[in-house]
């Protein structure tokens, strides 16, 4: 694919050209690379950048996450050009729940209420009641009438700590984050006592006996903020690596450790990095700016019903 790049380009000057030439906004996740970060219009969390997806008038959201943001993104704003700089980024919690195994389980629980996490495909979605992200999670949940029971998916892990949060029973489907299930408790237990004067903050994706050491859980964006406002200088960063780029740039004084992990397969060359994510590079930037491709396209009757409880989160966060 990037053979097709002349080697002399400056692909950020072509980068920016191609932008303005194609009205396009480059929206872009906390865990891309730094130079991703460095380039985006926009920078975000899931919330954040479905929400900006929604508002842009530019014609094009170039999108540089993972699959499901950017069907996100169709879902919300069907009228622009959506391109993802490599298609095949997905996320091991969209392949947790594929839609027809989520209508089985509907089939089987009649009554219950389904939340999903934004984390899924168009199709799953479009079998749920309700969408929330990591940020608006505890307030979707409240906003279900109490005596209805719930089944929460695919985030094992976020749904635990939702529901030991809020006091509140919910049948979770068994999804993981390949990154934040490989976060290692005894590593940061020990990283803990050697740096006693640490914050361990952690992303509720991670599992329970992690988050039983966090100092704070929070999405992204609420860990991003807590590291700007907390008075303490020194924190273990319990999510995706390439976040703390970000950090630093906002809190330049404060020193950030990344999570220790444990290396579960051989093919581990730094288990705290999305490889999804990491399949968005520079050259693929410039050529879906290029060619306005690869897109998301989408049945229209899908996006419709994976708009309908898209919309209600969007209007209760
Ligand atoms: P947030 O962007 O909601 O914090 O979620 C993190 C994540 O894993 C996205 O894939
Ligand atoms: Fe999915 Fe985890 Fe990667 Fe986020 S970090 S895209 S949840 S695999």
């Amino acid at each position: 694919m990037t053979s097709a790049i002349d080697p002399g380009l400056d692909l950020f000057a072509e980068i920016d050209r191609l932008k303005h030439q194609r009205k396009a906004v480059i929206l872009a996740h906390y865990y891309q690379d730094p130079d991703i970060q460095d380039l985006a219009d926009h920078l975000g969390d899931s919330l954040e950048l479905a929400k900006r997806a929604r508002d842009t008038d530019a014609e094009v959201i170039l999108f540089c996450g993972v699959h499901f943001m950017a069907e996100t993104a169709k879902i919300v704003n069907p009228g622009k050009t959506v391109v993802i700089p490599d298609l095949d980024a997905g996320c091991s919690l969209a392949d947790a729940c594929p839609a027809d195994r989520l209508r089985a389980w509907k089939q089987s629980h009649p009554d219950h209420f389904v939340v999903m996490y934004i984390n899924c495909s168009a199709a799953t979605k479009a079998e749920s009641d309700l969408i929330c992200t990591s940020s608006n999670a505890e307030k979707i949940i409240r906003s279900i009438p109490v005596d209805r029971p719930i089944l929460f998916g695919p985030d094992k892990n976020l749904g635990a700590f939702l529901s030991k949060k809020l006091g509140r029973k919910m049948d979770l489907w068994p999804g993981t984050c390949m990154v934040h299930e490989t976060f290692s408790a005894k590593k940061i237990a020990a990283l803990k006592a050697r740096h006693p004067g640490a914050k361990f903050i952690a992303h509720p994706e991670c599992e329970d006996h992690v988050l039983a050491l966090a100092d704070y859980v929070g999405s992204t964006s609420k860990l991003l903020e807590f590291v700007q406002k907390d008075a303490g200088t020194q924190f273990i960063v319990g999510t995706e690596i390439n976040i703390l780029h970000t950090m630093h740039k906002a809190a330049p004084h404060k020193e950030l450790i990344p999570v220790p992990y444990e290396d579960r397969s051989a093919a581990c060359q730094g288990c705290n990095a999305c490889p999804h994510m990491k399949l968005n590079t520079i050259e693929k930037i410039y050529l879906a700016l290029r060619d306005l491709k690869p897109r998301i396209e989408m049945d229209e009757t899908l996006r419709v019903r994976a708009l309908k409880p898209l919309q209600r989160m969007l209007e209760l966060s």
